[in-house]
């Protein structure tokens, strides 16, 4: 990022003694190259940690690096019906993907899940996912008796087979009074167990457990076989890619199979990148703070600086610091502003796509904060720290992207990329496009929207592990 001296909309501020101050409590927030480096050496030495045979050395350690055990992708001679099943935060869907000479026809069926369904036992939460999967199957035909399922299950957890995980901690809208340590395969088919599998007009055969990571990787991988990787810009943020099993050191001692492949997918579980520090140094005072106020303070550090749940409150972070020194908002106070929370993303979303100074989205949104009549530099200050910081965001994400295509190592990939903030904020994409063209040049890198891939992907799943239990 360009030093904020140099930036037109400081440059256009009224006066050199407010320029000078903006500059001073807004410099922190620019992802400088010195950043940047500093943040792929760490996040590779992570990486290492996260790797090690030495179970010590993983501990030092917050980033997950999930063995998913999915070690194929498309091949394009997939062929059956297969289902999959999506939960990751409010509502859950289930999903039927019919495969023929890998070509998939998908319907999708959504369901609500009520806030008391959120906070009660486990065992309420999966008897509802299975009275809904039951009533998805009766509404369907089946040529077979059987059919494979795969559950996207978007939790952190520690992943033992391709089928068998424990549940770590429960994240986002979620918070079960129990199931931590379980397994969210297991409970599932023990809610299907208790309704009676012989109510159900087809067998259902749970094969696997993956992220909404993986699904999306999966999905993506149908569209274009050069997708490699699978990233989440929502609410949360995460990212799965397909790595060269030499580079798993801890590989040996985890997993032991004939598969003939010598690739895994990897669930990065980033968000959690910098829980032990190692991230302080790009830290700003807005960082700090709205860790301090957040649900889970100390945890799930990296998403913290970008995904959707955060962006919003640190653009107001920064529009409070300006308005606490005097340099916005002067002349009308804007006491809105002062309440956490109360400026989203999707805000920040609607403020970056105006293009001209006096629109009315930006009318409307100073209106909503009580700001009647704004200066002029007020206006440029509001754009400017969307900017800074979705900017910051873009290029943060983007570093992630860099370590992974540099572990992929190939003259081309695809990125897959599935969630709201992606897909509705006007700059992410071109931000993260140019960016990545940038640091990792050797690579010729596509970002691409795959939308709901993370549902499609349980049933994709399991058409490739049916294909991989035919293999001799
Ligand atoms: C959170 C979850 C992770 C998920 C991501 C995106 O970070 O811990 O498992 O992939 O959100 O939904």
């Amino acid at each position: 990022m360009e030093l904020l001296e140099n930036r037109k909309r400081i440059k256009a501020l009224s006066n050199d003694d407010k320029r000078e101050k903006v500059v001073k409590a807004l410099s922190q927030i620019v992802f400088d190259d010195a950043k940047i480096l500093r943040m792929i050496q760490t996040f590779e030495e992570q990486i290492q940690l996260a790797n090690s045979t030495d179970e010590n050395k993983r501990s030092q350690t917050d980033l997950f690096w999930e063995n998913t055990f999915v070690r194929g992708l498309f091949d394009g001679t997939e062929c059956g019906t297969y289902l999959g099943m999506d939960l990751g935060g409010t509502n859950f869907r289930v999903v039927r993907v019919d495969m023929k000479d890998g070509k998939a026809n998908t319907q999708t069926k959504y369901y609500n899940l009520e806030k008391k369904l959120l906070v009660g036992s486990s065992s309420e939460l999966f008897d509802y996912i299975a009275v809904s999967l039951r009533s998805f199957l009766s509404e369907e035909t089946f040529p077979y008796q059987e059919v494979p399922l795969g559950f996207t299950f978007s939790f952190p957890s520690r992943q033992i087979s391709l089928k068998r995980s424990t549940i770590s901690t429960w994240t986002k809208s979620i918070k079960c009074t129990d199931g931590v340590g379980l397994d969210s395969v297991s409970l599932l088919e023990e809610a299907i167990d208790r309704l009676g599998r012989d109510t159900f007009p087809v067998r259902v055969n749970v094969v696997a457990r993956i992220s909404d990571t993986t699904g999306t990787l999966l999905a993506g991988n149908l569209l274009d076989h050069e997708c490699k990787i699978g990233l989440i810009l929502g609410t949360g943020s995460n990212a799965a890619f397909v790595e060269y099993i030499r580079n798993i050191e801890k590989w040996d001692t985890c997993y032991k199979d004939n598969d003939p492949s010598d690739k895994v997918v990897i669930n990065c579980e980033f968000g959690a990148l910098g829980d032990n520090g190692c991230l302080d140094f790009m830290k700003t005072e807005f960082d700090r703070e709205l860790d301090r106020h957040s649900n889970h303070p100390g945890s799930y550090t990296f998403e913290k600086h970008y995904s959707g749940h955060y962006l919003g409150e640190l653009v107001r972070l920064a529009l409070v610091r300006l308005a606490a020194d005097g340099l916005v908002f002067a002349e009308t106070p804007c006491d809105k502003l002062s309440e956490r929370w109360a400026l989203t993303t999707s805000h920040v979303t609607d403020i970056e796509r105006v293009t001209d100074g006096d629109s009315p989205t930006l009318q409307a949104f100073l209106e909503e904060f009580g700001v009647s009549s704004p200066s002029e530099d007020d206006i440029l200050l509001v754009r400017e720290v969307c900017e800074l910081m979705s900017t910051r965001g873009a290029y943060i994400v983007a570093t992630a992207m860099v370590v992974l295509l540099n572990h992929i190592d190939l003259p081309e990939v695809t990125i897959a990329v599935d969630g709201s903030l992606y897909e509705h904020h006007p700059k992410y994409h071109n931000n993260m496009a140019s960016f990545i063209a940038k640091w990792r040049p050797q690579t010729k890198t596509t970002l691409r929207l795959v939308k709901d891939g993370s549902g499609q992907g349980g049933a994709l799943v399991a058409a490739i592990e049916a294909k991989s239990a035919k293999r001799p």
